[in-house]
Parts: C-alpha cells; sequence; structure tokens
C-alpha cells in the first residue's frame, strides 16, 4: 500500500511541533491526501489501539492520545510509504532513536513520542479506515 497514516501526538501538537514534522515529511518527497485536526474520543482511541489491548501502557496511550488535539494525516508515497514514515520516526523510545529522526531529534520521553505511524501495510489500511473511511474501499 502507498498510504500510511500519520498521528501528531497531543505533545507535537502542543509543542509546536506540527510544521516542523510534516514539513520532513514533505521535504523527504511524501504528500499528503487528507489532513485533519482533531481530538479523539476514548472510542476512537481504543479503536485505533486494538493490537495493543492488556499492555502495561495501554491506558497511559489511550489516555494521552486524547487528552488533546491530534494531527490525523494520510501520507502517500512510494510502495511500503508505512516503512519510509517509520524510519523516519525513529525507534519508539526517543532515547535510543538515531539523530536524524523525529524523535531522535526533538523527543526525550517514551510516553510523549511526538507521532505514531502505521506499522504495516495492513494496519495502514486498517487505520486509514478508522479516520478517514472515505479514502478506503
Ligand atoms: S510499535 O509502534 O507498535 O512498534 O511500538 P510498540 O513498542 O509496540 O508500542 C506500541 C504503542 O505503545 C506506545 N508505547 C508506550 N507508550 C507509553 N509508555 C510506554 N512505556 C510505551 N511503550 C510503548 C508506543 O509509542 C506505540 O504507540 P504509537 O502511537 O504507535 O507510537
Amino acid at each position: 500500500m502507498n498510504q500510511t497514516l500519520v498521528i501528531i501526538k497531543p505533545d507535537g501538537v502542543e509543542r509546536g511541533l506540527v510544521g516542523e514534522i510534516l514539513g520532513r515529511l514533505e521535504r523527504k518527497g511524501l504528500r499528503f491526501v487528507a489532513a485533519e485536526l482533531r481530538t479523539l474520543d476514548s472510542d476512537t482511541a481504543a479503536q485505533h489501539y486494538a493490537e495493543h489491548v492488556g499492555r502495561e501502557y495501554y491506558e497511559n496511550l489511550v489516555r494521552f492520545i486524547t487528552s488533546g488535539p491530534v494531527m490525523v494525516v494520510v501520507v502517500e508515497g512510494p510502495p511500503d510509504t508505512w516503512q519510509v514514515v517509520r524510519t523516519m520516526m525513529g525507534t519508539t523510545n526517543p532515547l535510543e532513536s538515531a539523530p536524524g529522526t523525529i524523535r531522535g531529534d526533538l523527543a526525550t520521553v517514551m510516553a510523549h513520542n511526538l507521532i505514531h505511524g502505521s506499522d504495516s501495510a495492513e494496519s495502514a489500511r486498517r487505520e486509514i479506515g478508522i479516520f478517514f473511511p472515505q479514502l478506503v474501499s
């Protein structure tokens, strides 16, 4: 799939990093197909993070993602665009993310790691369907 879902989390919006993060994706050559600033309700967050139910951080994850506005973006590019975005994001723990990545350059806290990106083509399709159902046939 050549599209993937990106969410700039509440910390990214609060810190005024939306332009910085989306600018990196644009400069890479990726394009935006849809974008919306919205505050997620707990049902939508639970649907989005369904695969993580039962993990010790699950409650915190849902509480945080619903704590303020997020920027939800469908990003389009070459085959496996989800992988391009994940590489640019850096590893989950910002303290271990390489310099040059979004988390490596801009974050230090695991729970406040700025950005979500779909972790497979299948996840991308499922997640785009949650936020922009009109884009998934
Ligand atoms: S991933 O992206 O699915 O490969 O990452 P994973 O390590 O499996 O983590 C799944 C999501 O949980 C978030 N996470 C945490 N949040 C708060 N505290 C702790 N300790 C923690 N560990 C993992 C991680 O950022 C993933 O959320 P998203 O929104 O996808 O980044």
